[in-house]
């Protein structure tokens, strides 16, 4: 009967010429688990177990979200926010309480206007559909964003936003001029309706605390028509020490046309385990000058001129996504991963370089634990000459670098799961002495629900503000304020959303 009353609303309230039925997926449709399944990037939540959404709606239409939103507040059902389902967490597909799901993937359009630098890109289309349409119509534009071409714009944008151009041009949230909105009373806001809290408040705070976002204009970036790639590779017998060391030293001041990520892997060589450090680079110039460059400010790493790949940006978009080179760009247009695994992350930011012997414990540990991989991304350029107050994210200047903790395995069942997750949180207790302190920050797009999680129904100020300072420091404040204004009934709710002091016990 919940179907048929509903659907009966959904119908009720869409003003489209697109029936919404033929949109949602109920549990009995045929189609309900590929759909709810096709963009779960996280193994843990496809077991039989996992919570799933009473039903499913895939909107073609503004229209149809909107009737989401108010046939949801009439049942007093939770909704769920899914645009590429990248969530760490999977908070944008499981829950414990009863919800609908709204999964955007059908409105994906991406439309780019080279004369203003600007495009309109739909929540629904991925990072690698939105960098395909740009250097379809120009060499000399990109966008600053995630590494990943499968992730979605939606979560990436409403939750910060980086990639290898953020030392020159910073984050996702940075470069967005505008966007379209649907707030929980069903109205549909671009940035003039919503006004500038609202707006501030989606470009790094998570959207799905304050409504569901259709679209976004992002301001494109210049890069050079050449750019330069390098994957170096040392071990700790080739002097991988020394060379982290030196990099914490150098990989925040350098060039902000460089951005050189460290990615740290226990791995066995000829019987042993030892520590591989792999650096990739990107650099918006030519080799020669990139060659000169580490020379003079990054000698330990020994870069040769045979080590660089000179490339368009898009192409260097694929090298970074480990695709052969001479790939075909279309691979940017396939949505969907084969390479899934289960998985678990967590993060941390560096503000003082780690000491050569505490380095040294850490290879250690990671050699015991044999699991969790660390990548280490630099900051600094552009991302220190902007205010932490410009926008929710707040992790700029005096942050040399972030950490992502990575734990990603093949095995079924909840020993598996345990096991890692026992792994990842060994090696991040350990990391404690290391990085930031009171508090110790997280970055939203990395998902982490240890940092903790509201109560069912309801979200408290007190405990929404323990994990909610981690990510957002003392931002959280102002964007507890715009919930209250904008969503006092905390409509918008999830296990970690904003709460609304009006709404909250
Ligand atoms: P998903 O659909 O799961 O949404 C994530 C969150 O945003 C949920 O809370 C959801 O409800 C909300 N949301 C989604 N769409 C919304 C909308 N339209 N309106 C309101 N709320 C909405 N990050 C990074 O900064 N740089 C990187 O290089 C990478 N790389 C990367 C690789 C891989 C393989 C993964 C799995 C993840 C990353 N990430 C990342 C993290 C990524 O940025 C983060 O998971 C994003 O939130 C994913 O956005 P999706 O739309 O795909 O996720």
């Amino acid at each position: 009967p919940i179907q048929e009353t509903f659907l009966q609303c959904l119908s009720t309230h869409s003003l489209t010429s697109t029936p919404i039925s033929e949109v949602t997926y109920f549990p009995n449709n045929p189609n309900y688990l590929s759909v709810l399944n096709s963009y779960i990037r996280n193994l843990v939540f496809t077991s039989p177990t996992t919570p799933k959404p009473l039903f499913i709606v895939t909107p073609t239409h503004v229209s149809h979200i909107r009737a989401s939103i108010i046939c949801s507040k009439i049942h007093g059902l939770e909704v769920r926010i899914r645009s590429g389902g990248h969530d760490y967490d999977g908070l944008s597909y499981v829950s414990t309480v009863p919800f609908i799901m709204v999964d955007l993937f059908n409105m994906r359009s991406v439309s780019v206007d080279i004369e203003d630098e600007s495009a309109w890109v739909e929540s629904g289309a991925t990072l690698g559909e939105v960098y395909y349409r740009i250097a379809e119509k120009s060499k000399i534009y990109g966008y600053p964003a995630g590494v990943c071409p499968t992730v979605g714009v939606g979560g990436h944008l409403s939750g910060g936003g980086y990639g290898n151009l953020m030392r020159k041009h910073g984050l996702s949230v940075d470069n967005i001029v505008d966007a379209v909105l649907v707030d929980a009373n069903g109205n549909v806001l671009d940035r003039e309706a919503m006004g500038e809290d609202l707006f501030w408040a989606i470009r790094g705070g998570g959207g799905a605390s304050f409504g569901i976002i259709v679209s976004w204009k992002i301001k494109l970036v210049r890069v050079p028509e050449v750019v330069t790639v390098f994957r170096v590779e040392r071990t700790l017998e080739e002097g991988a020490s020394d060379i982290v060391y030196q990099w914490q030293h150098v990989a925040d001041k350098i060039d902000e046309d460089l951005f050189i990520r460290v990615v740290l892997n226990p791995v066995t060589r000829k019987g042993q385990v030892t520590i591989k450090a792999k650096f990739n680079a990107l650099f918006l110039g030519n080799a020669q000058r990139l060659v000169s460059l580490m020379d003079e400010q990054f000698p330990g790493l020994g870069l040769l001129s045979t080590d660089c790949k000179e490339m368009s940006w898009i192409e260097s978009v694929l090298f970074w996504s480990n695709y052969q080179i001479g790939t075909s760009t279309d691979v940017l247009l396939e949505r969907h991963s084969t390479k899934e695994k289960y998985l678990k992350r967590k993060s941390d930011y560096v503000q003082e370089p780690i000491s050569k012997t505490d380095l040294e414990g850490i290879w250690k540990k990671m050699i015991q634990l044999r699991k969790p991989v660390l990548t280490f991304n630099p900051y600094g350029g552009k991302m220190s000459e902007i205010s932490e107050l410009d926008t929710p994210f707040p992790h700029r200047a005096g942050n040399i670098y972030k950490i992502q903790y990575a734990a990603s395995w093949k095995e079924e069942g909840a020993e598996a799961v345990d096991h890692n997750l026992d792994l990842i949180r060994k090696l991040y207790d350990y990391m404690t002495p290391f990085v930031s302190k009171s508090p110790r920050c997280s970055y939203l797009n990395y998902r982490d629900i240890d940092l903790g999680i509201n109560e069912i129904g309801n979200a408290s100020y007190e405990q929404a503000s323990g994990w909610g300072t981690k990510y957002f420091k003392g931002n959280f404040d102002r964007l507890v304020q715009v919930k209250t204004t904008v969503d006092p009934g905390n409509f918008f709710r999830y296990e970690q959303s904003i709460p609304s002091l009006e709404a909250s016990s």
